[in-house]
């Protein structure tokens, strides 16, 4: 995308948005925090999250972008001349890479079970484990993701493909690809609801997922929510600042805010309404499996049951691949989109510039799950410790410090202006967006972060 293009249409606008929001953050992140912050607890405290957090912020970022009709650096730059204020878009390029790290790993992972799916491989049963245990599927996922070279050359598969997409000029391609893709994605995913409600254990995993135990709501639960609902929602980090350039002069920036938001959680919450049935129904509840594989082993348990697995996990594992490609495609943008509009540089250039070395260190990351996993970043892998980090730390950060920006030292009539096309638009949210954003937002952000610290 050039600097200062356009999405073309609205649809395909909310559909590229929607698309750098619905990733691996909803079907891979989501369920693997969920189980380890205390099931239903962690939804409550995650919705609440995404309402009184995700949406003022989401606004804000889109405003900055719209306003300022440049990268994440830039716009700063232009609506704050001569301030410090673009070392927040700075921080936002350094986070933006942190979670390419891992998020190029995890996409690497989906297109290996993609092809594993289509030749039948990964239901083909393993030598010493009987047939329907559940053993077949979390073994072979241990397996693959510690071994050294298979997900090391399946990342590096993702980053050449992310990169020629990239290079081709993303507007036509992902505009259009969002269009149709995203709304198969839902499609498939209600009907993997329905057979997950027909699982033995249903009843029990969605008790899990939706009665909360207030008791289980501590600090650290705050954390991990706001962190999942700024990774999930995209924020804190630029990306949407970016895409904000790209939106009209009379785009209805609230009504974005919302559908996104909302159609993101949509996706989350049906994600747990299948992954938790299964959970319960397989016993995998005790397994002895980090996070990370949950999404990997509880769906193909699902598959396994229906008519034609190997047809519904290709179907799955392709929407998945491009859900973590639009979402890769939209975190790269944020230092590609700088590199073209600062350095004026050619997009095929700094679309190399920028992933060259991502394949360093996102190898580095799928070996912390191996070879390198005794290499500890303050008790984290290195694997881990980029996707704590970037979630927990530097969006909420992010997301400060663009409210404090917003409510105290922007161009006065800025934000106002934005929610409103200029007072074209009558916009009844404005006021308390507005207000969220001056006090509730720095506030309560703050407070989240430093009593985690004690
Ligand atoms: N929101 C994406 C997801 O849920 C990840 C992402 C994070 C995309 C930050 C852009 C910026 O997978």
């Amino acid at each position: 995308m050039a600097e200062n293009s356009e999405f073309k249409s609205k649809i395909g606008l909310i559909a590229a948005t929607v698309g750098s929001a619905v990733g691996l953050g909803n079907v891979w992140r989501f369920p693997a925090e969920t189980q380890a912050n205390g099931g239903a607890a962690f939804l409550l405290v995650y919705v609440v999250c995404v309402l009184l957090f995700g949406i003022p912020v989401m606004l804000g970022e889109f405003a900055i972008g719209r306003a300022g009709r440049s990268d994440a650096i830039e716009s700063y730059r232009k609506l704050s001349p001569g301030t410090g204020w673009w070392i927040s878009g700075f921080l936002g390029i350094l986070c933006a890479y942190l979670i390419l790290t891992f998020y190029m790993v995890v996409s690497g992972w989906t297109l290996e079970y993609l092809f594993q799916s289509l030749t039948g491989e990964l239901y083909a049963p393993i030598a010493g484990v009987a047939e329907g245990s559940n053993l077949q599927f979390s073994d072979r996922m241990q397996e693959y993701i510690g071994s050294v070279w298979p997900p090391m050359i399946w990342t590096w598969i993702t980053i050449i493909i992310c990169g020629a997409v990239l290079c081709m000029g993303v507007q036509k391609g992902i505009e259009r690809a969002s269009n149709i893709l995203m709304p198969l994605l839902f499609v498939i995913l209600v009907i993997l609801c329905i057979t997950a409600m027909t699982l033995p254990k249903a009843a029990e995993g969605l008790e899990y997922f939706f009665s909360p135990d207030f008791s289980k709501i501590t600090p650290e639960v705050w954390v991990s929510a706001l962190g999942q609902s700024f990774f999930s929602l995209s924020l804190g980090m630029g990306t949407l600042i970016t895409y904000g350039s790209y939106f009209k002069k009379d785009t209805n920036l609230t009504n974005t805010a919302v559908t996104v938001s909302l159609l993101d959680m949509f996706v989350a919450i049906l994600v747990g309404v299948i992954i938790f049935p299964g959970v319960m129904s397989f016993g995998l509840e005790d397994e002895n499996f980090g996070g990370s594989s949950l999404v990997f082993v509880t769906f193909p348990e699902i598959f396994n049951m229906m008519w034609c697995p190997r047809l519904w996990s290709t179907l799955f594992f392709i929407l998945l691949a491009v859900a973590a490609l639009t979402s890769s495609i939209s975190i790269s943008e944020v230092s590609i989109a700088y590199f073209c509009g600062h350095f004026k540089m050619k997009r095929t250039t700094a679309t190399w510039l920028v992933l060259a070395p991502l394949m360093v260190l996102s190898s580095v990351s799928s070996l912390s799950n191996g070879i390198l996993s005794d290499w500890k970043i303050f008790g984290y892998t290195f694997f881990d410790a980029c996707d704590q980090f970037t979630a927990n730390l530097l969006m909420p950060l992010g997301a400060l410090i663009m409210s404090v920006y917003i409510g105290w030292f922007a161009p006065k009539h800025m934000m106002m202006d934005q929610l409103t096309n200029g007072g074209t638009l009558r916009n009844r949210f404005a006021r308390p967006v507005i207000f969220l954003l001056k006090w509730v937002t720095p506030i309560l952000i703050t407070v989240i972060l430093v009593t985690s610290l004690f």
